[in-house]
């Protein structure tokens, strides 16, 4: 699938089948996520794949963000090097975990498999539920499955009131 095509028309998908996805995608999908630029290439993400039902069925009472129950959640978690991070860490670390999400999503759209970035989860609760230790960190959530919807494409601003050329404000295309 071309890239930009990919990148275009990827949409976040709220409402999903009721159809596993193979282990064999998710692989694939993982493998996608474990290739995102990091810093100092300290892979410090952690992905917990969650295809249980049953879990997922739990998971929705403490995840706001999230409209029905999907064949996945891959809950992108950073596992630092340091006990008590530097805020430039953290930065760090939610960036590597935030390019992973893309990875995440846009390799899933290219296997057909529909996603939505999540990040309004109860942390507290999602620890507990999948047994997450104090040293892990969960940023996002990307809830997967097979589309049972074809939304259209929200607005997006325009090029030119978003990038600038040399100086901030200056038209990018002049
Ligand atoms: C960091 C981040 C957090 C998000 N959190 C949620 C969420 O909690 N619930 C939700 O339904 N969508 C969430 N989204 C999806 C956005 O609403 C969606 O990407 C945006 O509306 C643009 O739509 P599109 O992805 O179809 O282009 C999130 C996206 C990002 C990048």
């Amino acid at each position: 699938m071309d890239l930009f095509k990919a990148i275009q028309e990827r949409r976040s998908i709220r409402k999903y089948k009721d159809e596993p996805i193979d282990d064999s995608a998710l692989e694939k999908i993982l493998d996608a996520a474990r290739w995102a630029p990091n810093a100092g290439n300290y892979n410090s993400w952690r992905f917990i794949v969650v295809t249980s039902p049953t879990q997922n069925k739990l998971l929705l009472h403490f995840c706001p963000g999230i409209d029905d129950v999907p064949a996945a959640i891959i809950v992108v978690c950073t596992k630092p090097k340091q006990k008590r991070l530097k805020e430039a860490t953290r930065l760090m670390c939610m960036a590597d975990c935030a390019i992973a999400t893309q990875n995440i999503v846009l390799s899933a759209y290219s296997l057909n498999i529909g996603s939505c970035v999540v990040v309004s989860f109860a942390d507290k609760a999602l620890r507990e539920i999948l047994d997450i230790p104090e040293d892990v960190q969960p940023y996002l959530l990307v809830t997967l499955g097979y589309a049972a919807e074809t939304p259209e494409p929200p607005a997006r601003l325009p090029i030119s009131e978003i990038a600038f050329r040399n100086d901030y404000g200056k038209e990018w295309n002049t």
